[in-house]
């Protein structure tokens, strides 16, 4: 069983949703399917998908114009949230206090986040990989975290059509799951997201502690995003 995840990030609309639902329906799969779409398309219903939204606030409620909390998404009946996005990590200057802080608030209501760690290609170059990635779990789960999903993103990968050699892949994912038992939350899936698609799902999900994939632009299409579900038993 993987852990199959789309993340639409801001695309879509709930007639795409629906369309979408409606293709996956009648699917035979043992992998667990996640669609992490916008916020005015969760409510969305489904028998064999969970819906997750793409951030949280840190806060419950209160005076945050704009922003949606934990409590909020729950209620829609969604049940995974990605937090610590590369696009948010660049474009919202969050680091992994604050990432940590909504993951956290997550759980307190529920909902499993799928946090995401990895490397910009400054950092790559700089040879800086694997320091980044350790800080970026060790900072950004919480330490008493139960129900997680970690995502490892190499972020010079993502949209760009670009990989990580498969040895690459596997040596991060190998330090994530070891730090993870370090921190005593052993059995943590770890997803590997960047530039996945049907036709290198089935060898990325080959490789050791790859427990599933985050999927961008490949999740947008049923006949792009099925051919990833199926690639796998
Ligand atoms: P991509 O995005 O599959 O389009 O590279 C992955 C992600 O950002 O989660």
């Amino acid at each position: 069983m993987k852990i199959i995840a789309g993340n639409w990030k801001m695309n879509g609309t709930r007639a795409a949703l629906e369309n979408m639902l409606h293709a996956l329906r009648d699917i035979v799969t043992n992998n667990r399917v996640i669609l992490c779409v916008p916020f005015t398309m969760l409510g969305a219903r489904s028998e064999n998908v969970a819906l997750g939204a793409q951030d949280v606030s840190t806060h419950d409620h209160g005076a945050f114009t704009g922003e949606v909390s934990a409590p909020m998404i729950a209620d829609t009946g969604a049940k995974y949230v990605i937090v610590g996005h590369s696009e948010r990590r660049m474009y919202h200057g969050e680091t992994n206090d604050i990432v940590r802080q909504k993951a956290a608030a997550a759980i307190a209501s529920g909902l499993t986040p799928i946090i995401c760690v990895g490397e910009t290609m400054d950092e790559k170059q700089a040879g800086k990989t694997m320091a980044i990635i350790e800080s970026g779990v060790r900072e950004s789960v919480p330490t008493d975290a139960r129900n997680v999903i970690v995502a490892y993103e190499p972020r010079w990968a993502i949209g760009a059509g670009l990989t990580p050699t498969a040895t690459e892949i596997a040596a991060a994912h190998t330090l994530i799951a070891n730090t993870l038992a370090d921190m005593g939350l052993d059995g943590t899936p770890v997803l590997y997201g960047a530039s996945v698609k049907g036709a290198n799902a089935a060898e990325i999900m080959s490789i050791a502690h790859v427990d599933g994939v985050l999927v961008g632009g490949a999740s947008l299409k049923p006949d792009d995003f099925i051919p990833i579900i199926t690639s796998v038993k």
